[in-house]
């Protein structure tokens, strides 16, 4: 069944009933390696930041899908030289089968998503990063199961704020600790209210991890904040997700990568046993792969 929405903005794009159905078809196509279904198609990657997973896992997930990946980075296009947005996506639209970006501002990736003629996927912005967040609730599904109970400590930034949501819709409780000005934006738990969710955010690491199966963190500083580096250190000490955290716990370890060990995680927790975090990122490729397959129609 087709996704009812054109575009991949954030999690809540999808309802509840395709999100399950999107991380069904995930599991089936990692079980059963991944069938060509895209042949001739292309996807069209713009990327204003740089990227690992994100790059490598969706244009292999093309090559594996049939298909072909276009890297356009900010020094290759137009883009990155002055001409529009909206000219950019005009043009890529009457190109390419879909078109996946990672940009800062939250509103250029929905100006895409305007005048593109085809699916937009939203790979990272300043304010959500619903890939991420599928492949984060395959993985859950994959380990602790859906009656887990995750802890949201640290930064209240996009992979946070996708994640509160799309964990809402999945019916996964999350309990949120972030230091004072870094919240998330109070409209992530209005939506994920309507998900019948009920995540009061506090300030205190210890009480969120309290009776938590997983810890998930990310980095204090996300890609274009790096002139708050020493502000941002500073509020955040007392939120590590470190071995005297964790202590008394048997709680997993999630992180969408990349870490800074040290920093919000420790080298020592990040190479334990608890850690999710190889899966989390394997699974962004076939998590995506049938995020393809939906919007790019390939079936
Ligand atoms: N987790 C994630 O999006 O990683 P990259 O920045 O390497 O793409
Ligand atoms: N919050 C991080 C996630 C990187 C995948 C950032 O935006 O830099």
């Amino acid at each position: 069944m087709p996704l009812a929405t054109d575009d991949f903005l954030d999690i809540d794009d999808v309802t509840p009933a395709e999100l399950d159905a999107l991380l069904d078809r995930a599991a089936v196509m990692k079980a059963g390696e991944t069938d060509p279904r895209l042949g001739d198609a292309t996807l069209g990657m713009i990327f204003e930041k740089p990227s690992t997973r994100t790059r490598v896992s969706f244009e292999t997930g093309m090559t594996r899908l049939g298909g072909h990946a276009m890297f356009l980075g900010p020094d290759d296009i137009q883009l990155g030289h002055g001409e529009p947005l909206r000219d950019t996506a005009r043009v890529l639209g009457r190109y390419v089968d879909g078109v996946m970006a990672r940009l800062f501002d939250h509103e250029d990736v929905e100006t895409l998503a305007e005048h593109a003629d085809c699916p937009v996927i939203n790979g990272l912005t300043d304010e959500a990063h619903p890939c991420q967040t599928l492949a984060d609730l395959l993985t859950i599904r994959e380990t602790v199961g859906e009656d887990a109970t995750v802890a949201w400590v640290g930064d209240g930034n996009n992979v946070g704020q996708s994640f509160v949501v799309g964990a809402a819709m999945a019916g996964i409780d999350v309990d949120v600790a972030t230091p004072a000005d870094y919240e998330m934006n109070p409209a992530v738990f209005d939506r994920a209210a309507e998900f019948g969710a009920d995540v009061t955010p506090s300030t205190d690491p210890e009480a969120a991890i309290d009776g938590a199966d997983i810890v998930y963190t990310d980095v204090w500083i996300s890609m274009g904040q790096e002139d708050e580096r020493e502000e941002k250190l500073a509020a955040f000490e007392g939120f590590q997700v470190n071995a005297d955290l964790l202590a008394g716990t048997d709680a997993k370890v999630m992180h969408c990568l990349p870490a800074h060990r040290g920093e919000e995680i420790t080298n020592d927790v990040l190479e334990s046993d608890r850690a999710l975090v190889w899966d989390q990122a394997e699974n962004r490729m076939h998590a995506q792969n049938a995020l393809l397959v939906e919007l790019l129609g390939g079936e």
